[in-house]
């Protein structure tokens, strides 16, 4: 039985061989809390079972249609199904295979990255990074993709702040994940803006802002657990992983910040990436 006080008893009675009875009374709240406990526990084990087997199919799926374009667009160029190999549609073909084999790449990429530092064997190599020539160097890598969806990208890092010390590779990473969100979720004739300030308390700011569909708030949780997306599936044709906000995440606590969201749908997002001061202003002299 349960008490007022929310503790457990357990009532046994037991006749004696006089023929009186005895009672004892066991106070079992620890054992049903821990029962309790493993039960939750089993639960949430059942549950992150079950979103990985989602996920592997998911990502069967996401690797299994770019590669029947790169057999099918090889095997065209191979038996030379367009005629003469002077016919343009092969330059076309060949295309088609460097994109689909990209996105593979960057798929199978984002997973080993993500299993390394889960595995806590991925290393930073540090650096003090220029963020202006940085942000120059990856928006503009972008900015090809960003035209390809009519949206306008657009960015202004002032370049007298001072040097971020960090991996400018995984900035870069992190950077492209960011903006490549922004594209793919921005519908044409919409903006992405890339800035950087420093905070009052000295630690700096990079943020990707965008005027895309956003998402509500109780979905950001999980946009930014591994193997999710905050949109439906069925309902969004876009590709993805799931992989680039969790990923973008943990590149982060690797650096010592932290990624932030806001997002309100139908109005766009804003990703920010916080370095903290200990990272701000540390050069070569240093
Ligand atoms: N800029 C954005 N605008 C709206 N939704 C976004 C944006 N960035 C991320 N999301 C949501 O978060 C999810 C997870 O993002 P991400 O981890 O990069 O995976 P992916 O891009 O492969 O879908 C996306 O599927 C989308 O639902
Ligand atoms: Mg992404």
């Amino acid at each position: 039985m349960q008490l007022r006080d929310g503790r457990w008893l357990r009532i046994e009675e037991r006749r004696t061989s006089g023929g009186g009875t005895v009672g004892v009374r066991t106070d079992i709240t620890d054992l049903k809390q821990r029962t309790l406990e493993l039960a939750t526990a089993r639960d949430l084990a059942e549950s992150a079972n079950q979103r990985k087997s989602d996920y592997v199919h998911h990502l069967s799926h996401e690797l299994r249609t770019p590669l029947t374009a790169v057999l099918g667009f090889a095997e065209i160029l191979r038996d030379q199904l367009m005629g003469p190999p002077d016919n343009p549609r092969y330059r076309e073909a060949a295309g088609q295979i460097v994109t689909a084999g990209d996105y593979m790449l960057e798929l199978i990429n984002n997973l080993l990255d993500l299993a390394r530092i889960e595995a806590g064997r991925m290393e930073l190599y540090e650096e003090p990074c220029n963020l202006s020539l940085l942000v120059d160097a990856t928006a503009a890598m972008m900015a090809e993709r960003a035209a390809r969806g009519s949206v306008s990208l657009n960015w202004d890092v002032p370049p007298e702040l001072p040097c971020l010390f960090g991996d400018p590779s995984l900035i870069r990473q992190m950077l492209t994940n960011l903006i490549g969100n922004a594209v793919k979720f921005t519908p044409a004739g919409g903006r992405i803006a890339v800035e950087a300030a420093l905070e009052s308390d000295g630690g700096l700011t990079l943020s990707v802002r965008d005027t895309g569909r956003g998402m509500a708030t109780d979905k950001i949780p999980l946009a930014l657990a591994a193997f999710c997306q905050a949109h439906d599936r069925m309902t969004v044709p876009e590709h993805g992983s799931g992989l680039g906000l969790p990923l973008t995440c943990a590149l982060m606590s690797l650096h010592g910040g932290r990624l932030s969201i806001d997002s309100a749908p139908g109005e766009g997002t804003c990703v920010r990436l916080l370095f903290p001061a200990a990272r701000v202003g540390v050069d070569e002299a240093a």
